[in-house]
């Protein structure tokens, strides 16, 4: 293990599982997001892997990072069944793209929908309290996201993948 990822080993409380992929100058690592505190714990660890990338990322580009894997987690949380899994990928030890994992069935929806623009109504009451979150995702990361259909790193089986590439 490499000191900087010794220094990304978290608190065990905060990290219940997490795994290794190599494959040459690529790294997956994916942590278990358990469902009560899916969302806080996403935000954090990939709050924490952006502080350590090797060059400095503005605070108002993770801070938009945090946003949208705030509303991945939470998708994930309330559409589909666990276990659920934040993964980001390193190439050349630079994180470039983060993924919040899930047990269901949606990727093909949810591709879709991140196609979808974000309508404002000219009246803003106008303006429907659900469906925004993706068109945020898609907003936020330039229309660099999508969804897929993943292995789990934790379990081995199939499950849908919610990916952004990250800011470097
Ligand atoms: N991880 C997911 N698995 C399955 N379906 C999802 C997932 N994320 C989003 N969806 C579907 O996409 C729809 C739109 O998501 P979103 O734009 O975040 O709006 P909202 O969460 O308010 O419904 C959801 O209502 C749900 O049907
Ligand atoms: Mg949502």
């Amino acid at each position: 293990m490499s000191g900087r990822h010794a220094a990304t080993t978290a608190p065990r409380n905060l990290v219940t599982r997490r795994t290794r992929h190599l494959q040459g100058t690529s790294r997956l690592v994916a942590w278990c997001l358990p469902r009560d505190s899916a969302v806080h714990r996403a935000r954090t660890l990939l709050r924490n892997e952006l502080a350590l990338a090797p060059l400095r990322i503005s605070g108002d580009l993770v801070a938009e990072a945090e946003l949208v894997v705030d509303e991945l987690a939470s998708n994930a949380v309330r559409h589909a069944q666990g276990p659920y899994e934040l993964r980001i990928l390193y190439e050349h030890g630079v994180p470039v793209q983060a993924e919040v994992a899930d047990a269901g069935t949606g990727a093909a929806l949810v591709d879709q929908l991140l196609d979808r623009p974000l309508i404002i109504p000219d009246n803003i009451e106008d303006l429907e309290l659900g469906g925004r979150g993706l068109p945020m995702v898609a907003a936020l990361t330039g229309g660099i996201c999508g969804a897929r259909n993943v292995l789990l790193c934790g379990t081995g089986r199939a499950g849908t993948g919610v990916w952004f590439r990250l800011p470097t």
